[in-house]
């Protein structure tokens, strides 16, 4: 039985506790949330962002074009350019199966191009079925200019491709095609269904830019004259103003991000959605596969600015050096950041931690009122992420980001992580974390653990699901919340647990306790939490039943929870001649007599708590 007791006070629940985890991996950006239709617009794809990319990606030629990095260039940080000859076209495929365009809808199409003795662009919408659209011509004429034309869909496709014939030679960049509808029809805008999916979380905040994506490369030289180099860390500067003029670069998870969709797109989008921007700047160290740190203290030096930089972006008066830049984007009212991340999961805690109080002091010294979050690392399980927390303990850190991916089991076996947690202590941001799969058991073991986040909200202050989206033909990391294509997106059991928490965040917890056994009634075919149950060392006398009483599983174990884990699965006698198993793949745990094609159960699992936890 559980006894709630309405008139104890349990720990406030802050608007703010449940968010979404943005991060550009699995095309999220480009061919994703950012509207844009035309892939590799610029012509900057390069085999350093990945082996199989050329300047031409995504593009067909017909007579001669080519790509081209001269001083004839669009500008300084755009470096390459399409040069097309007399009588000639190129044709984009977009992402997936192609560009998706649907009957009735406007898209705006714009290039900047150069003819310096003039000519004609045919621009137009086609698939192998014919036209998608009425062509339109441009007359260019002279240097570098922006053109523009509108196209009304005439039917609809998802092998749409965009071609641009030419009359005579003429330079072509920033090849552009954007839905006119774009989400609460932003200019430079996101996809609608996409950030409509997010929306309808209700998320309290959105952390991005990453991730691994935040720290890589960020020991690298970022000089103006090498921002055209790929592998340059994420730097925000290089994601605001003029799309022209964001340096494209290599991606951390292995193609090519345009930052079409940049700082000031996350801030906005934040705004639009109602949730609290919570922006990630690189400390310097790397982790994700890479142990480095930086001695270099003018490199250092510059990040922390930049980092102050980036609250002036956010928060400064439109009047102040990168207010201004706000403003000139369309917003000159701030963004209303309170919270910044500094890291993310590196590997060496006291590089790390030496780095980040240089950010934090320098933060606490021009913005007193901002959250500085720490990091403790990859949640390793051992001396990495405890040597993190002790010196975030240590150093007085006011948050500290924890990430990890578990098996559903691990999510079930693990709801009371945070119970123990010093209340002194720093406050935890779960800035990440999923169990490994998007089946329904996965969302539900994500559906209990939240239940102890929410238990110890005076302590885990915010929580995001992590990845948040996946191109389903780009993937490098599942499961992910929300899985789409070209034309179409769809939500994981994982997303309706996020929602379901997201929309009904309570204002208080009210404190209850479980005075009897645990008693998982009730069909769990597939023995959802079988083995927690049964592997956790605060139960004893575990007994699993069949859904007709005869009991298949018993034993008081002593509190030996080694007996049980092994290696955590794996086949354990009893009676009957059946046994338990776990299957290693899919972490399944079905119940097998004597046959050993697997079968479902329906399990009843008794145990007994032992006292003191
Ligand atoms: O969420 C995917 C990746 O997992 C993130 O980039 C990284 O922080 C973590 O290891």
């Amino acid at each position: 039985a559980i006894t709630v007791d309405p008139s104890a006070q349990g720990a406030a629940i802050d608007d703010t506790m449940y968010g979404v985890f943005f991060e550009d991996i699995n095309r999220a950006a480009d061919g994703g949330l950012y509207a844009e239709l035309v892939q590799n617009r610029s012509f900057e794809y390069s085999t350093a962002d990945n082996g199989s990319y050329t300047p031409l990606t995504s593009w067909a030629v017909g007579g001669t074009a080519e790509v081209v990095n001269d001083s004839g260039r669009l500008n300084a940080r755009n470096r390459n350019y399409l040069s097309l000859g007399a009588g000639s076209s190129v044709t984009n495929a977009g992402y997936n199966t192609g560009i998706r365009v649907d009957q009735g809808k406007r898209y705006d199409f714009s290039v900047w191009a150069r003819a310096e003795s003039g000519s004609t662009l045919t621009v137009s919408l086609k698939d192998t079925a014919g036209t998608l659209a009425t062509a339109r011509q441009v007359a260019v004429k002279g240097g570098w200019a922006k053109y523009k034309a509108t196209f009304t869909a005439t039917r609809t496709s998802n092998r749409g491709r965009l071609a641009v014939a030419s009359t005579n030679a003429a330079a072509l960049d920033e090849a552009s095609l954007f839905p006119r509808e774009t989400y609460k029809n932003q200019p430079n805008g996101l996809r609608k269904d996409l950030a409509e999916k997010i929306a309808a979380l209700k998320p309290g905040f959105v952390r991005f830019p990453g991730g691994c994506l935040v720290n890589t490369g960020s020991m690298e030289d970022y000089s103006e004259a090498s921002n055209w180099q790929r592998k340059r860390s994420y730097q925000w500067k290089d994601t605001i103003g003029p799309v022209e003029e964001r340096a494209t670069n290599s991606n951390f998870w292995g193609y090519n991000q345009s930052y079409g969709l940049g700082y000031y797109e996350y801030f906005r989008l934040s705004e639009d959605i109602g949730a609290m921007p919570l922006p990630v700047v690189p400390a310097l160290v790397t982790g994700c596969g890479q142990n480095k740190a930086t001695d270099d203290d003018a490199l250092l030096k510059r990040h922390i600015q930049d980092t102050l930089d980036l609250i002036e972006f956010a928060n400064g008066p439109a009047t102040s050096t990168w207010g201004k830049a706000r403003a000139k984007m369309g917003h000159p009212k701030p963004f209303h950041l309170t919270h910044i991340g500094v890291g993310n999961e590196e590997n060496l805690p006291k590089e790390f931690f030496a780095r980040f109080q240089q950010f934090r002091a320098a933060i606490a010294a021009k913005y007193p009122d901002i959250t500085v979050i720490s990091n403790s690392g990859p949640d390793d399980a051992g001396t990495t992420f405890d040597t993190a927390w002790q010196l975030n303990r240590e150093g007085k850190v006011d948050m500290v980001d924890e990430h990890y991916y578990n098996s559903p089991n691990w999510f079930l076996q693990n709801n009371d992580r945070y119970d123990s947690y010093d209340r002194k202590g720093p406050k935890v941001f779960l800035g990440e974390y999923a169990s490994q799969g998007n089946a329904w058991k996965n969302g539900l073991s994500e559906a209990a653990y939240m239940t102890g986040l929410e238990r110890n909200a005076d302590i885990v202050k915010l929580a995001s699901y992590a990845p948040l989206l996946a191109n389903e033909d780009y993937v490098q990391w599942r499961p992910d919340m929300i899985w789409f294509n070209n034309r179409a997106s769809w939500n994981s059991a994982n997303y309706e647990v996020q929602k379901l928490f997201m929309t009904n965040v309570g204002d208080r917890v009210v404190p209850s306790k479980a005075t009897t056994t645990p008693d998982v009634s009730g069909p769990i075919t597939g023995a959802v939490g079988l083995s927690t149950w049964a592997t956790s060392a605060a139960y004893d006398d575990v007994k699993v039943t069949s859904a007709d009483g005869s009991t298949l599983l018993s034993d008081d174990f002593s509190g030996d929870a080694s007996k049980w884990t092994g290696s955590g699965r794996g086949s354990w006698s009893i009676q009957d001649g059946s046994y338990v198993q776990t299957d290693a793949a899919t972490e399944n745990t079905m119940v097998t007599a004597g046959d050993p094609a697997w079968k479902d159960y329906d399990l009843h699992v008794k145990a007994t708590k032992k006292s003191g936890k």
